[in-house]
Formats: structure tokens, C-alpha cells, sequence
């Protein structure tokens, strides 16, 4: 029997990013074989976003160039699944774009089983069904060659409802992994080489609500501090409203926890913070990141913002560039807000015109650029531990890794440091990255 090789296409965030590992983790243990070149692909998946329409569009217009594949192979089977999946649902195929196969956010696991039905039979599948328990939840992906860094899913779905989001109706409601699978899962993973793993989830910070277990955040964190041979611990996405101090508290006083924070504040307005329905005002993240800078002196914050959400006036704007002022963030994620069907925000008055959207988008990218380019300037003449990660993408001559808070340092050195923790002294800081030297 000829081989059953699939290429996996992936659009999105970090969540997205790792269950594609899973996905292609779960179709090897299957018996499919995977590959880089999608003309050589007999199975083609497609796993979407569906967070803002322009992801969608590109999304729709990839999908659109696959089925131009079925040309040649006419027993070509195109699957999509992941977000913009378990929205469209059925309707997908009423679109007529030539797939086969539809599958939600919870039936990754069954995406072998129902090609195999494909390619037996024909005919075109859906599932977009929710499982009180995600199956995928407890599948371990290992680390490919050499990786030091992993994701590790310890939450998955989301029950705040912003106004503005998709993602509690196509993920579903907040299931939390218990502890002890988790710890397994990292132990394995530093068997197989790995230094560092990033906690994943859409809001981490409420993470143990319906286990049995009454655990909070901060005790898993504590947890996996305890595991010998792990580095390095991160952890995304984080919602303001649940940061609470005890976990605050880790930063600084855990030793593997990195000094580095991804805490989307998305407007600087309370009217328009209300209206997003996030549950916090401006002066609560403002007291957040005080806390978190005395816990921690030198820990980077990262953030996301909407520009443009329905009923944001030039003064809500500007309160949401003098919070950017005020905490000077490390990086920021800034987007247009995108109306997405199904959600609260859809019903919402005083919708901000696309030009004027652009034109607060390029303001704020211009100060994010300015405070980004300052503080890693400002990195310059000190000395950090490195984790190296492997060649530089700049010069073969160059290795490259990251600091604890997330900043990325190129430097003169061979590839027997892959792996090591490195001092380097900054002597260079640009916009995306530092040059260092050994020190
Ligand atoms: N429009 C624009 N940005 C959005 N985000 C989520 N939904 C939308 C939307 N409808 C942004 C938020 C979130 C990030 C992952 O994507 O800033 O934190
Ligand atoms: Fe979306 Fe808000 Fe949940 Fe984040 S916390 S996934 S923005 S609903």
C-alpha cells in the first residue's frame, strides 16, 4: 500500500500553533506520514483562525489554491479544522470550496478515523460537536530535533464572553487538565532535552476551576518550579481580572519562573472597557502592574490592544495612548477591532470608520516602536543569561537565543552552545532584537 502522507497548513495563535502539533502527533500514531512539500500530500489540513475576518479572508483564499490541487490528485482529501471550522460548520461545504472534511475544536482526535472513511468511501464529513471533556486535552507532542522550548496545554476554552470575541463559542467553556498530567507531560518532555515549556491556555490565570483538586495557578506553577531539569517556565495568555496576587508574588521569588508577562490591557477607557465586557477598569491594571514591578523590578510586560472598538471617541483613544505612556510596555499586539458575527459587540452603535481605525493603528504602532526600541536600548552594557537556541537566522557565524524576559540576543558563537545558558553583555539593541558578546 502506497504511503498516507499529510501536509498541515496552520493560521493563528500559539494555541492554534500547538494543536497542530497535536494534530500531526495524533495522524503519525495513526499511520499517516507527514510532509513539508504539499504537492507530495495525498491528505491536505487546513487549521484555521478565526479571531479577525482578514485571517478569515486569507484563510478562504488559501483553501480556494488547494483545491486547485485536486486537479491532479483527484482523490486529494482537504480537511480544515480549528476555529474558522467550527464556526462555518456545514456551511463550509455550501460554500463549495472543495472540502471534504470539517472538524472542530474538539475532534482533533478523530480526524485519522474520518479521512481513513474518506478515502475509502468519498462523501464529506462535519464535526463540530463539543465534549464536556476536550479530548485532545492529554495528548503529549514531543519536541522535534533539538528543541528546546515546548508548549504544554494545561486549560483550554474560555468563559469571559469580551464582548468583542469569538472564542468561548468555538472553544467552549474553561476546562482546566488536572496537575498531575501536566507534571507527567513536562517530565517526559525534559527526558526528551527540553529547557523551557510555555503554559498554554486562553486565560491561564483561572486556571484549576471545576478540578477536584482546588489548586490555583500559582500551586501548578509551584508544582513544575519543583521538576528537575526544566529551565524555564512561561506562561500565556493571562486575563487582568484573575491575575491575582499570590501569582504575582511567583515572579521574582520562583526560580525558573521567567520575568516576563503577557497581560492584555486592550483600551485605556473604562467606558470602553465596560463596553468590552472585561470585567477590570484602567486604574486595576494600572495597580496590577505596579504590583507586579514591586514583586519584580525587572520583569517585561508584553500586551494586546484594539483600536476602533464601536463607540471609542478620540478621548477614549487617547486615554488608551497615555496608558502606553504611563506602563511602557516591552511589546505590544495592537489590532483593529474586526466584527465577528455571533458576538455581543456585533449589536453595539457608533461603529468607527476603517480609515480612521487605520489611523489610530499606525499611532499607537509608532509609539509601541518608540518605547520598544527605548527599553531595549537601555538593555545595553548589562549582562544577561542567555538560553541558546540555535543559529542565527542573520549570519551562520552568529548563534541565538533568548533572555528570561523573552528578548532575543544574536552572538558570535558555535553550535556547541546550543542548549547552554550563556552570560552575554548587550552591546547593540534594535527593534526586534539585542547583539551581545560572551561575556
Ligand atoms: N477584533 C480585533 N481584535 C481582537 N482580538 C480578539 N478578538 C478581536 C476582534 N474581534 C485580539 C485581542 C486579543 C487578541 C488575541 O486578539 O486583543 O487579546
Ligand atoms: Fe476572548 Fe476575552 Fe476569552 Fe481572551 S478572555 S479568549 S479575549 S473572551
Amino acid at each position: 500500500m502506497s504511503k498516507n502522507i499529510f501536509y498541515i497548513r496552520t493560521f493563528g495563535c500559539q494555541m492554534n500553533v500547538h494543536d497542530s502539533e497535536q494534530l500531526a502527533s495524533i495522524m503519525v500514531d495513526a499511520g499517516f506520514e507527514q510532509t513539508d512539500d504539499v504537492s507530495q500530500a495525498q491528505v491536505i489540513l487546513v487549521n484555521t483562525c478565526s479571531i479577525r475576518d482578514k485571517v478569515a479572508q486569507k484563510i478562504v483564499s488559501q483553501i480556494g489554491r488547494y483545491r486547485q490541487l485536486k486537479e491532479n490528485n483527484p482523490y486529494l482529501v482537504i480537511g480544515v479544522g480549528g476555529c474558522l471550522a467550527q464556526h462555518w460548520g456545514t456551511s463550509l461545504f455550501k460554500k463549495n470550496v472543495g472540502i471534504d472534511l470539517v472538524f472542530g475544536t474538539h475532534a482533533l482526535d478523530k480526524a485519522p478515523e474520518m479521512i481513513r472513511r474518506i478515502q475509502r468511501k468519498g462523501g464529506a464529513i462535519v464535526d463540530t460537536a463539543f465534549h464536556k471533556a476536550i479530548p485532545s486535552l492529554n495528548i503529549c507532542t514531543l519536541p522535534k530535533n533539538g528543541n528546546l522550548q515546548t508548549f504544554v496545554t494545561i486549560m483550554q476554552g474560555c468563559d469571559n464572553f469580551c464582548s468583542y470575541c469569538v472564542v468561548p463559542y468555538l472553544r467552549g467553556r474553561e476546562q482546566s487538565r488536572p496537575s498531575a498530567d501536566i507534571i507527567d507531560e513536562i517530565r517526559v518532555l525534559v527526558t526528551h532535552g527540553v529547557k523551557e515549556v510555555t503554559l498554554l491556555g486562553q486565560n491561564v490565570n483561572s486556571y484549576g476551576k471545576g478540578l477536584a483538586e482546588g489548586l490555583r495557578f500559582s500551586d501548578l506553577i509551584s508544582k513544575i518550579d519543583a521538576i528537575d531539569g526544566l529551565e524555564r517556565i512561561r506562561f500565556t495568555t493571562s486575563h487582568p481580572k484573575d491575575l491575582t496576587d499570590d501569582l504575582i508574588n511567583c515572579f521574582g521569588k520562583l526560580g525558573k519562573l521567567c520575568e516576563y508577562i503577557h497581560l492584555p490591557f486592550q483600551a485605556g477607557s473604562n467606558s470602553i472597557l465596560a463596553r468590552m465586557n472585561r470585567g477590570y477598569t484602567r486604574e486595576d491594571y494600572l495597580a496590577k502592574v505596579v504590583s507586579l514591578r514591586e514583586a519584580c523590578p525587572d520583569i517585561a510586560i508584553s500586551s494586546d490592544a484594539i483600536v476602533g472598538f464601536p463607540g471609542e471617541t478620540t478621548m477614549d483613544f487617547e486615554s488608551t495612548l497615555e496608558m502606553m505612556e504611563r506602563i511602557r510596555f516591552d511589546n505590544l499586539f495592537s489590532f483593529k477591532y474586526s466584527e465577528r458575527e455571533g458576538t455581543t459587540a456585533v449589536n453595539l452603535s457608533e461603529k468607527v470608520p476603517e480609515k480612521e481605525k487605520d489611523r489610530r493603528l499606525s499611532l499607537l504602532q509608532e509609539i509601541q516602536d518608540r518605547h520598544t526600541l527605548e527599553m531595549n536600548k537601555a538593555m545595553i552594557g548589562r549582562t544577561f543569561g542567555v538560553l541558546v537556541e540555535g543559529i542565527s537566522k542573520n549570519s551562520s557565524r552568529d548563534m541565538m537565543g533568548r533572555t528570561r524576559t523573552n528578548k532575543i540576543v544574536n552572538f558570535r558563537g558555535t553550535e556547541n552552545l546550543h542548549g547552554k545558558t550563556v552570560s552575554s553583555l548587550i552591546t547593540a539593541a534594535y527593534l526586534h532584537s539585542l547583539r551581545g558578546e560572551l561575556s
